[in-house]
Order: C-alpha cells, then structure tokens, then sequence
C-alpha cells in the first residue's frame, strides 16, 4: 500500500491556481519533486502537511484522509517537514530546538517546564539526534548564530525529533557546499534505510538525480511526468519546461 496518497489536488490562492489535479503517491523510497520556480512544489508539501486544506482534492496517509487535518494534528501521525526558508527558534539553542521537536512547549518557557522536558531519556533522544545531524559540538549556541547549512541540519534534527514515518524536505540543498550537500545526501539515504519515506524538493538537480529512486515533476501547478531519474532526464516535456532552461 502507498504510504502518502496524493488524489486530485487542486489549490487556488484567490484566482491563481497553483496546483492543478495532482495526483501522485509514494512507495518506499526517495522521491523527487522538481519543476521551475512557482510550478507549486512548496504548495503541496502546505496540503501535504496541513498547513493549507486543498481547495479540491484528497490526501491520504497510510490509507486515512488527512487533508483536514492542521499541521500539529498531522505531525503527530508520522508526517514532519523542514522549510525552504529554514525557521529554527532563533533565540533557542540548539538543543532546545530540537527539545522543541520533542515536544517541549516554546511559550512559555518557565523553569519548571523547562526542566520536566530536560529529561535524560529526552537528553538521550537529542544526544542522537544530534550525532545523526553531526551537530554535537553547537549543542549550546543559539540557532540564530549558525551557518545556513547548520541551521538547515538543525531543522531535519528537530523534524526527525517527532519520531516521522515521512519526511518532507524543501530544497535541503539550497546553499550548501558541495561537501555539505554529499554529507548531506549520506543523511538522506541513511534515514532511508531506516524506513523513513523521503519527498524531496530540490533545485540542485545534480543532488536529486543522484539521490532519488523516483521524481514528479511539476509545471505551473500539474504533473508533467513522473519516473526514474534517467527517464525524467530524457522526457522532452521535462527537458522543454525545465532542464532545457538550466
Ligand atoms: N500564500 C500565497 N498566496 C498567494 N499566492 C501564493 C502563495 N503561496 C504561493 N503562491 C503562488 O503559488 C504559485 C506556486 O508557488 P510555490 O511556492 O508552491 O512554488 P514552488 O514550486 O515552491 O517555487 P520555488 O521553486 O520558487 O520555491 C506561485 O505562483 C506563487 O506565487
Ligand atoms: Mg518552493
């Protein structure tokens, strides 16, 4: 069974139509969203993850309806996301984000809270996660004062904090190095492994080409082709309305 049922997905931001009858699943793999700017990629991951209910259509999760659902409601069933502009909690430590994730409350941030959520069993949990992001040394540093690709592994750290069964990743790879982006692809593939679905938006096709199993690709707001790699490389309706530009 598909895990993220995607069915006829339609979304209007007043008379723009952004998405139009998308309709896609995903299997046990990586899979790619690609298309040019405003095709309506960040659009659906906001259906996908209940920050947006789709003006028409359906989202299906391990076989339930979900587009109803707010962002928390869904996060609780296994679906978590990271931002293309990264939004960790500025003032926050690192750990604290990720605490963040793990369900401490951000407001209010009293002493006693504070300490019912400092755990050793939630101090494990963030001593992991952040050797599984490789963040262990900027543990005590505001997230604010991180580089972007820092900032960008602290908000997967604090997505995996919730424990999610999908993983929704928008343009991960904006910014980084070419060394960030390969340690990066290693983290994907890794979360993979452990039977976490991965949907990845990517810009950086060179990433996505490598990393992925299978891409959809969007075109202002509908589906133009979906398949491996290699055949989305050479579909001339992906080639006309997107890699030919690059
Ligand atoms: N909140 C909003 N209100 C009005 N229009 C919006 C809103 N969000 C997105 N749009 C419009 O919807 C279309 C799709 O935007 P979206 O951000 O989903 O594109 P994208 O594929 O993620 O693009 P990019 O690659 O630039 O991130 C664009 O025309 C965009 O201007
Ligand atoms: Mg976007």
């Amino acid at each position: 069974m598909s895990r993220l049922e995607i069915r006829s997905v339609s979304h209007w931001f007043g008379g723009l139509q952004a998405l139009k009858d998308v309709t896609f699943d995903t299997q046990d793999e990586i899979l790619g969203l690609i298309g040019p700017n405003g095709a309506g990629k960040t659009t659906m991951f906001n259906v996908i993850s209940g920050f947006l209910v789709p003006t028409r259509g359906e989202v299906h999760f391990d076989g339930k309806p979900i587009h109803h659902l707010r962002a928390d409601q869904t996060v609780r069933l296994g679906l978590a996301r990271t931002f293309q502009i990264v939004k960790p909690f500025a003032t926050l430590t690192v750990e604290e984000n990720i605490l963040a994730g793990l369900g401490m409350p951000y407001y209010p941030r009293s002493a006693a809270l504070y300490k019912l959520y400092r755990t050793p069993e939630s101090l494990k949990m963030v001593d992991e996660l952040l050797s599984t992001v490789h963040l262990n040394d900027y543990r005590y540093l505001p997230a604010a004062k991180l580089p972007i690709g820092l900032q960008r592994r602290l908000e997967i750290a604090r997505a995996l904090a919730t424990n999610p069964k999908v993983l929704l990743l928008d343009e991960p790879a904006a910014g980084l190095v070419s060394q960030e982006a390969e340690e990066l692809a290693l983290l994907i593939r890794n979360l993979h492994s452990q039977g976490v679905h991965i949907i990845l938006i990517e810009h950086n096709m060179r990433f996505a080409m490598n990393l992925c199993h299978r891409i959809v690709v969007l075109a202002q707001g509908e589906v133009i082709a979906v398949g491996t790699p290699a055949e989305i490389q050479n579909d001339e309706k992906v080639i006309n309305a997107y890699l030919g530009q690059e």
